[in-house]
């Protein structure tokens, strides 16, 4: 089910300037070693691994364990991504954590990433859901344009599956856990150079009740239906959106990173945005919906697998509560 390879060219596309240049200079991710798999589920629902795979895509997910937090794993992933750049914590002039799971009220999950990782500067969560990690990108791409801010950590990380009723079949099956990270450091003036090329940030809070954990409810209460259709029109329409805005079409995407959700909806997706499967990534079988780590995670297996490569121009796309989604088309660069 995994993505074979980008397209063998990946020369700089100089029709398609960066705005805001940033350069990629490392990556990392994190999953708890605890594997649940479609089978495991099986024991204690009324479900199979052939509906669920069917439906969903998903074969198993890894949970946290008594020893894991979304901290925990936000470390790993972030070290993960820093030992890749080869750049000390201490020259990180500001970490962004997308978490929808912090492990306190107060303070922000980001300053305990903070304190183990040695990073300087400020630290804050950002709560977009699935889109998170893809509104922090923006985020840390926009701060580096701040003058003293040369280095951003940006880290997605969840723990979503215990928002999940273990007893409600349709929700404890779609939702594992993990953390996944991109260091970003400055990018150049060359409009061919990495950056983000074109951005569409958007949100319809008129759809909270279709995907929230209300808060006098312990559990995760979800229209799966409703959100399965306005999750995949989502994706297309901000896609478009963030490629028109770039002066970019399908055929300049390399490779497409949609926030897995449901291999359903990615399917769909890809198809309406005009991007063939064998340039998209997709760990969903692997992973399940893993929320704001979600796409880091993609991320970091792409680039490790080398389909992300310097030059490759990414589409990335995260959907989810709220409604609140994100695109983000930019080239690869070290
Ligand atoms: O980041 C955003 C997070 N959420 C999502 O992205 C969820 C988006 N939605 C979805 O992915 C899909 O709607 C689901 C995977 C949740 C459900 O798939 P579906 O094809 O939309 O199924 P459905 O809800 O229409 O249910 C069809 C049937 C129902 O049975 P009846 O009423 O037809 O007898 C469900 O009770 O499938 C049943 N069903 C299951 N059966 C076996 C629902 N969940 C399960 C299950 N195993 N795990």
């Amino acid at each position: 089910m995994s993505v074979t390879t980008a397209p063998a060219s990946t020369a700089p596309t100089t029709h398609l300037p960066a705005t805001l240049p940033a350069r990629v200079l490392g990556w990392g991710m994190f999953v708890p070693e605890r594997v649940v798999t479609n089978h495991d589920l099986e024991q204690t629902l009324d479900t199979s691994d052939e509906w669920i795979v069917e439906r969903s895509g998903i074969r198993e997910r890894h949970r946290v364990g008594p020893d894991d937090s979304t901290a925990s794993m936000a470390i790993e992933a972030g070290r993960a991504a820093l030992d890749k750049a080869r750049v000390p914590a201490s020259r990180v002039d500001l970490l962004v954590l997308a978490t929808t799971t912090p492990d306190q009220v107060t303070p922000a999950t980001a300053a305990t990433v903070q304190h183990a990782l040695g990073t300087r500067g400020a630290a804050f969560d950002l709560n977009a859901a699935c889109s998170g990690f893809v509104h922090a990108f923006h985020v840390a791409a926009a701060c580096l344009r701040t003058p003293g801010i040369d280095h951003v950590l940006v880290i997605g990380a969840d723990r979503f599956a215990c928002y999940a009723d273990p007893a409600e079949r349709t929700t404890a099956v779609l939702f594992g856990d993990g953390a996944g990270a991109l260091l970003l450091g400055a990018g150049s003036d060359d409009p061919a150079g990495p950056g983000l090329i074109g951005v569409d940030l958007g949100g319809d809070g008129s759809a909270v009740s279709c995907l929230e954990v209300p808060p006098d409810q312990p559990y995760l209460v979800m229209d799966g239906r409703e959100v399965f259709r306005r999750a995949t029109r989502g994706i297309v329409e901000s896609c478009t959106a963030a490629l028109e805005r770039a002066g970019a079409t399908a055929a300049d995407v390399d490779v497409f990173v949609p926030h897995q959700a449901n291999l359903r909806i990615i399917e769909a997706a890809a198809n309406r945005v005009g991007v063939p499967m064998d340039r998209v990534v997709v760990d969903i079988d692997r992973y399940g919906n893993t929320s704001s780590a979600s796409i880091p995670i993609a991320i970091s297996e792409a680039a490790r697998d080398g389909r992300i490569k310097p030059g490759s121009i990414v589409l990335a796309c995260g959907i989810g509560a709220g409604m609140s989604w994100a695109s983000a088309l930019f080239r690869w660069g070290a």
